[in-house]
């Protein structure tokens, strides 16, 4: 037990952490092209946050929430997920005084506790925007377009964009009557949950993957042709903003998303390499939730984009991410006069940024250049007891087997020239 992970969670090894450091990068950039700044709040909150939050109603706090009592007896939970945390934070630091929009980012750890399969995980990592103040259509494009303009800087393609809108409290009153209505008569055929949904939220029903269910709902009203004015025309907005930054997506009608927050505007971007949902991202409008988590009306919207699910669609791409800086020179010595020298210069060579490595095993010359090799260097040098004499050594490209004869004290000069 002691030398394995929990179920449902992974180390990310050196073979995979410098591909995490490239996405951060990305991210990092991205994000600051769009104007977004990094926020990072803790990786527990009260669990009553995420019961007004997420949802009462919905599977993650239902089921999946990592839940227990601290030592003062609070009922702590670990974070299922980036929003309702933002929130908090949005709330409690008095940022609705700052200009609006506010618009942030962050790179989290969440937990679930969900059934594992390919593509889900009990620990898991989302890139996540939230952006606060705006209640035009025009920052549900800007979003939706940063999430695009991402896997097309990544060199994916072919990710599908499914957009809907679920009302506002008015309209979505009225056509959870008019859907409950509607599946009254068959309520023994839906599956046992459903039925818990009937009354709580009905329309968390068009989204049930039950076959029996799915039965039922396919001929039912659909929010979309039940919006009032005003989400019609935020949709409407929606679609014409995409349309102008040629951007393509499908009106997927049935998208109502698994957390309770979301008004207006939903989407999720889709894939079928990433096992069975296929959502690697997926967002939406939230213009009650910052009311209801305590602070003042504040409209608000963004998006999760799980980092697990992105590099499985990446692999099977076939994208290939680069790997960190390699090791530019491994200075090989023989003896311990040798071996002072070669510290201050592998110490000198790093200082200016030039990546170089150097024997710490006592290994012998020939275990040396087999371990520069592996590590992949690219030049290599041997110091001995002439070489340090003379100051000068033999520059050898372990690539192209071509060498040069060099002065010692112009090491970091040679090998910037041959950059
Ligand atoms: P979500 O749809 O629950 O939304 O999660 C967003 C993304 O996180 C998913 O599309 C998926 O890529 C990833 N994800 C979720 N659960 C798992 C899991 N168990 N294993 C691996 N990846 C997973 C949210 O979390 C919202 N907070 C998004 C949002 C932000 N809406 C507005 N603002």
């Amino acid at each position: 037990m002691i030398t394995q992970t929990p179920k449902g969670t992974r180390d990310i090894l050196p073979s995979e952490s410098y591909k995490w450091q490239f996405l951060e990068r990305q991210i990092a950039d991205l994000c600051a092209d769009f104007g977004y700044k990094e926020i990072r709040t803790p990786v527990f909150e009260h669990t009553e946050l995420f019961q007004r939050g997420v949802g009462d109603t919905t599977d993650i706090v239902q089921k999946e929430m990592y839940t227990f009592l601290d030592k003062g007896n609070r009922s702590i939970s670990l974070r299922p997920e980036g929003t309702a945390g933002v929130v908090r934070s949005y709330i409690e630091n008095g940022m609705a005084s700052l200009p609006q929009p506010v618009k942030l980012y962050y790179n989290i750890s969440a937990y679930r506790y969900e059934k594992m399969q390919k593509g889900r995980y009990r620990e898991f990592h989302q890139f996540g925007v939230e952006a606060f103040g705006s209640k035009g259509p025009s920052i549900d494009v800007e979003i939706i377009s940063m999430i695009k303009l991402f896997f097309d800087r990544l060199g994916l393609k072919n990710i599908g964009l499914n957009i809907n809108s679920i009302g506002c409290p008015v309209c979505r009153k009225q056509y959870n009557d008019k859907l409950k209505e509607y599946l009254r008569p068959s309520l023994g055929d839906l599956c046992g949950v459903c039925n818990d949904r009937f009354n709580k939220n009905p329309l968390r029903i068009i989204d049930c993957k039950e076959e029996k269910c799915r039965k039922v709902t396919v001929g039912a009203p659909s929010i979309l042709e039940n919006l009032c004015e005003e989400c019609k025309n935020h949709f409407e907005g929606l679609k014409s903003g995409l349309d102008n930054l040629g951007i393509k997506y499908n009106v997927d009608k049935n998208i109502v998303r698994g957390l309770d927050y979301y008004t207006k505007s939903v989407f999720e971007f889709i894939s079928d390499n990433v096992g069975a949902q296929g959502t690697i991202c997926g967002g939406g409008r939230y213009d009650g939730l910052v009311e209801s988590c305590g602070g003042n009306p504040t409209p608000g919207i963004g998006f999760g984009l799980g980092i697990e699910r992105l590099l499985l669609e990446m692999e099977s791409q076939g994208i290939v991410i680069p790997e960190q800086k390699e090791i530019e020179i491994y200075i090989a010595a023989i003896g311990e006069e040798a071996d002072i020298y070669a510290q201050k210069l592998v110490f000198d060579l790093r200082s200016k940024g030039i990546a170089a490595e150097k024997d710490l095993m006592n290994k012998s010359l020939k275990a040396q250049m087999k371990y520069a090799d592996k590590l992949g260097a690219k030049y290599s040098i041997v110091l001995g007891e002439d070489e340090i004499k003379n100051s000068k050594a033999t520059l050898k490209n372990m690539k192209k087997s071509e060498q040069a004869e060099i002065a010692l004290d112009s090491l970091y000069e040679e090998i910037i020239n041959r950059r």
